[in-house]
């Protein structure tokens, strides 16, 4: 401030144009001009004066998102002190964040950094990646496209998937589209048969499921489902999270048969319950939250049946974690007979707990039908009711390890 004077810089606040599109001035100075407008329009050609991320190369695209869809941290005290008092030097069309960095576990790169974070705050990797480094959070996606194997081929972008501005001639319905920003058909194979055009050839060769089965649809996220991730990690596999009736043994045997896989050596438990029951029993709280989430995806109940996911959701209703209490509410809804089924999943205890006996008396009482099935891998009796020994021991087992997953 000098005498009356004050000297305030504004900032766009937000997610607006020229966080994607880099500053607009000089776009904005030289397109005042209507020749250069008009010469622009005719040759359908850049413009120079602005970033347009569809015409960037994959990573330089990818990197225009990931700026901020990114886990990233400061590269020293100084870029950071310079970032806070004038904001990112990175703009959209650079391929370098220059005062961050992506922070991938297992890249050679950034290696004293890392070690200082994990010095300064200990959960920080394990709060946002898995045990092999891949990303475990949502809204931090470029940390998966980067480390994907697609991504070597230097087309692979966020772009290859989502849009910004749909609708030109409106290809989709807005409401469609405002849910994950995705240009059409991108919910389906076509986001990956644009590039591996040879898996369209004998779609049932490569997936070995029929071509109209959900066993064909290709995952969000691009690695290949493994027994191994499983049984190091604790990541459940795609295989197992749609397959929710089989146990890892299962799914071992058939990656085998199928791609030649290695066989993990597994315990009694995995080769005789389904490993969904294991997981949202026994295993920690993200995994838990995991399948109360996959018990109510409508392609797992069709690969895995029904029937015999009430009393688990009705039990995971009750879990310490309210984040899997709701996942397991919401997955019930899904299911026959509750699908307007009240239940206040941050109440105390005592009045959860009634709740859960209401609900579970009612399922047991009015819901399951005598002629329902019920396999000994779910960790059920032959009526459906959960056998209280194995269960007993199994929750005894719990990881209780507490889990915080940084948005
Ligand atoms: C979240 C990032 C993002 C924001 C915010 C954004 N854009 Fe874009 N814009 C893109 C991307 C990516 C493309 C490439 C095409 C696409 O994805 O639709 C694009 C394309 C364009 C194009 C070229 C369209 C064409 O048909 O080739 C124009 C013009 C444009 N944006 C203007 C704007 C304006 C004006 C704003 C602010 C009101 C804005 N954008 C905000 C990401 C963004
Ligand atoms: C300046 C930071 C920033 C940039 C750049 C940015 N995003 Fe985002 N994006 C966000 C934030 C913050 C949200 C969450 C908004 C909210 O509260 O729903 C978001 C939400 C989204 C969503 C989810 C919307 C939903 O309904 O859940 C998608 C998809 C997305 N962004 C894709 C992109 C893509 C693709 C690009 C690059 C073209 C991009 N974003 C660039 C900050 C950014
Ligand atoms: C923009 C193009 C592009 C898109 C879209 C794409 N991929 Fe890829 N993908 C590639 C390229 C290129 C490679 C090979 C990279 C290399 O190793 O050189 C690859 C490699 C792979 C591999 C590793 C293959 C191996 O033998 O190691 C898998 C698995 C894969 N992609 C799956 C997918 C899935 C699933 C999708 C859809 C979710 C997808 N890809 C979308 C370009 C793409
Ligand atoms: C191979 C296709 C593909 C690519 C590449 C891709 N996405 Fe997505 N994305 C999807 C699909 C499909 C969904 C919706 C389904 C889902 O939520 O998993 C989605 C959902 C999202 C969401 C919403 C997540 C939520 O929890 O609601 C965000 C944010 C997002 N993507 C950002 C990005 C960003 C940023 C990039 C690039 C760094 C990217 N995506 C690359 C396919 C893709
Ligand atoms: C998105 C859900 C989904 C995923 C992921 C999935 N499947 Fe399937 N799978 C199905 C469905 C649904 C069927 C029922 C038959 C059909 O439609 O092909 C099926 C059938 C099968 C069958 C034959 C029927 C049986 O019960 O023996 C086998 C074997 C199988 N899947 C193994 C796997 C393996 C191994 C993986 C992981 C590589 C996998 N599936 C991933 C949904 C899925």
């Amino acid at each position: 401030m000098e005498g009356n004077r004050w000297d305030s810089q504004v900032a766009e606040f937000g997610i607006a144009c020229e966080a994607c599109h880099s500053e607009g001035r000089d776009h904005v100075a030289q397109n005042r001009n209507p020749l250069r407008r008009f010469k622009l329009h005719l040759t359908g050609g850049p413009d120079p004066t602005i970033t347009n991320a569809s015409r960037l190369k994959g990573p330089e695209s990818a990197l225009a998102c990931g700026q901020c869809h990114s886990v990233w941290a400061f590269e020293n005290m100084e870029k950071k002190i310079d970032f806070n008092r004038h904001g990112a030097a990175f703009r959209p069309g650079k391929d370098d964040l220059v005062q961050r960095f992506v922070v991938q576990p297992e890249s050679d790169d950034h290696r004293e950094q890392k070690k200082f974070i994990n010095k300064t705050e200990p959960d920080f990797f394990k709060n946002r990646f898995w045990g092999d480094g891949m990303i475990r959070v949502t809204g931090r996606e470029y940390n998966g496209v980067e480390a994907s194997p697609c991504f070597r081929g230097g087309d692979f972008s966020c772009l290859s998937c989502h849009e910004m501005h749909p609708g030109d001639g409106s290809r989709q319905d807005i409401k469609q589209w405002r849910n994950d920003q995705l240009r059409p058909g991108m919910e389906s194979d076509a986001a990956c048969i644009q590039c591996h055009k040879d898996k369209t050839e004998n779609i049932t060769a490569h997936t070995h499921h029929s071509p109209a089965s959900e066993g064909s649809r290709c995952c969000h996220q691009v690695s290949s489902p493994s027994v191994k991730e499983s049984v190091s990690y604790g990541r459940p596999n795609a295989c197992n999270l749609c397959h929710l009736d089989k146990t890892l043994a299962w799914a071992s045997d058939k990656l085998a048969t199928w791609y030649n896989q290695e066989t993990p050596e597994l315990s009694q438990d995995d080769r005789t319950l389904a490993a969904s029951v294991l997981w949202i029993v026994k295993g920690d709280a993200a995994q838990r939250a995991l399948v109360a989430w996959g018990m109510g995806w409508k392609p797992a109940q069709d690969a895995s049946g029904r029937a015999w996911l009430y009393p688990f959701l009705i039990y995971g209703m009750n879990d310490p974690y309210a984040a899997v209490r709701y996942d397991a509410w919401k997955s019930l809804q899904t299911l026959p007979a509750f699908e307007d089924h009240a239940f206040t999943y941050t109440a105390d205890d005592k009045e959860r707990g009634n709740r859960i006996t209401e609900t579970y008396r009612k399922w047991s009482r009015e819901v399951r039908k005598p002629e329902d099935v019920f396999q000994p891998e779910t960790g059920l009796d032959q009526f459906g009711n959960l056998r209280a020994d194995l269960f007993q021991r199994l929750r005894s087992e719990r990881n209780n390890s507490p889990v915080v997953l940084a948005e």
